[in-house]
């Protein structure tokens, strides 16, 4: 990856540079986490009050890090809350911020749009306004999406039309839209990378690509007999989230803040994505695919693949994991997941009877 030295008015790093991460304990947040962390920062990252456990995702690092005593602290805030936020950016003071929380499911977002706004939109705005009330000297990374591409035909560039179909999407636009604003304005560095799909063992269990490979591991391990799925026929750019990441970085390492597509340029249909993954558990997917209207959207986005030629120009980022790759990671882990719960089950019964 092309990553240019830091000129004149960039942020001085006498010492171990700081990141704060919004959404660490989400999919992307934990492997940029983990990517930040190998480079030296100080990691710093938001996260939510749960009533149950929210940080499985980065609690190997949190350990990890303890032990080698590293920096790695977690932080109570909320997008919604704008005093949290200006707390937090106040005390840590950090050199780069990559906001990447959201409320991120698109179907979920038509069920809440007015909460999908607020944490989207509106705390993207709340947390551009703690940075410039501050005047914090720091580079921002604004998590857009390719949902807000919408049903503007493939491929997308930096060029091409936003025209989103769900409340997720519109929110997505405006948060682009005001951190674009806050670069134009008040000359903050202020970077968005549009990402297209990308998934891992991580990835939220109700995204299609987990529910799929998850209901994989299920039915070839006897648990399962049916997946019920919505429209097969949308074509998704699906990459690795572990590669996209380090492009979220990249873009905060250039002389100039710009906004970047970032996708693997290769559509697959969801039919597609099913098909891949119960053949490589040896299983014919037509055989346990059934359709479920219920998970049809209001407003479909039918056709995503990115034309990130800008991203390999100048970040010189090229995606590394192909989606044959992709597939046969996400069924794999799932799998293994799947076999040490059921080992462990067993081992409880067992130790239950020998009481
Ligand atoms: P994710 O797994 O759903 O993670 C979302 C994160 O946001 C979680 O840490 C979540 O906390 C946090 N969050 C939710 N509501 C919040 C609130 N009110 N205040 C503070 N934090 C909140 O999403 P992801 O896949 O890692 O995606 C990261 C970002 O990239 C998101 O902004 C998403 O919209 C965007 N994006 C994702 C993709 C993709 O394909 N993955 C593509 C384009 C753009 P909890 O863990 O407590 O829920
Ligand atoms: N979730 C889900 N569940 N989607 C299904 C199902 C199902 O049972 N059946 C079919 N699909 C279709 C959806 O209709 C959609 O066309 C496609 O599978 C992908 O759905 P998701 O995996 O939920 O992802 P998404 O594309 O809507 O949104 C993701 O990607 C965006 C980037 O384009 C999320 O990560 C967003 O946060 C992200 O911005």
């Amino acid at each position: 990856m092309r990553v240019r030295p830091r000129g004149t008015g960039s942020v001085a790093h006498c010492t171990m540079p700081k990141a704060l991460i919004t959404g660490i304990t989400g999919q992307d947040g934990s492997y940029l986490a983990e990517f930040l962390s190998a480079k030296g920062y100080e990691i710093h990252g938001l996260k939510r009050r749960s009533s149950s456990f929210n940080t499985d995702r980065v609690d190997h690092l949190y350990e990890d890090l303890h032990k080698s005593g590293a920096k790695f602290f977690l932080h109570f805030a909320d997008l919604s809350d704008a005093s949290s936020l200006a707390w937090c950016l106040a005390d840590i003071r950090p050199d780069e911020i990559y906001n990447l929380g959201a409320q991120s499911h698109v179907k979920v977002s038509f069920d809440i749009p007015e909460y999908t706004s607020d944490v989207v939109a509106l705390g993207t705005v709340r947390l551009l306004e703690a940075i410039r009330r501050i005047g914090l000297k720091c580079r921002f990374y604004q998590a857009s999406s390719s949902e807000m591409f919408g049903s503007t035909l493939p491929p997308q560039s930096e060029a091409t039309r936003f025209h989103p179909r769900s409340p997720y999407g519109c929110a997505k636009v405006f948060a682009h839209q005001i951190a674009v604003n806050y670069r134009e304005s008040y000359g903050l560095h202020a970077s968005c990378g549009i990402l297209f799909n990308h998934e891992s063992p991580r990835r939220g269990e109700t995204f299609v690509t987990r529910k799929i490979s998850r209901a994989v591991a299920h039915i070839r391990l006897g648990l399962q007999d049916q997946l019920y799925l919505g429209n097969l026929e949308a074509r998704r750019d699906w990459g690795f989230a572990g590669d996209f990441v380090e492009a979220m970085w990249a873009m905060l390492q250039q002389d100039q803040p710009d906004d970047y597509v970032i996708g693997t340029g290769e559509a697959h249909s969801v039919g597609e994505f099913a098909e891949a993954a119960f053949a490589h558990a040896g299983l014919d997917w037509r055989k346990y695919v059934k359709v479920d209207p219920r998970y049809y959207r209001p407003a479909e986005v039918d056709d995503l693949r990115a034309d990130a030629s800008k991203a390999h120009r100048v970040l010189g980022w090229r995606p590394r994991v192909s989606f044959p790759e992709l597939v046969r990671m996400m069924v794999d882990a799932d799998l293994a997941a799947l076999e040490r719960k059921l080992k462990g089950g067993m081992e409880a019964v067992a130790l239950t009877k020998e009481r």
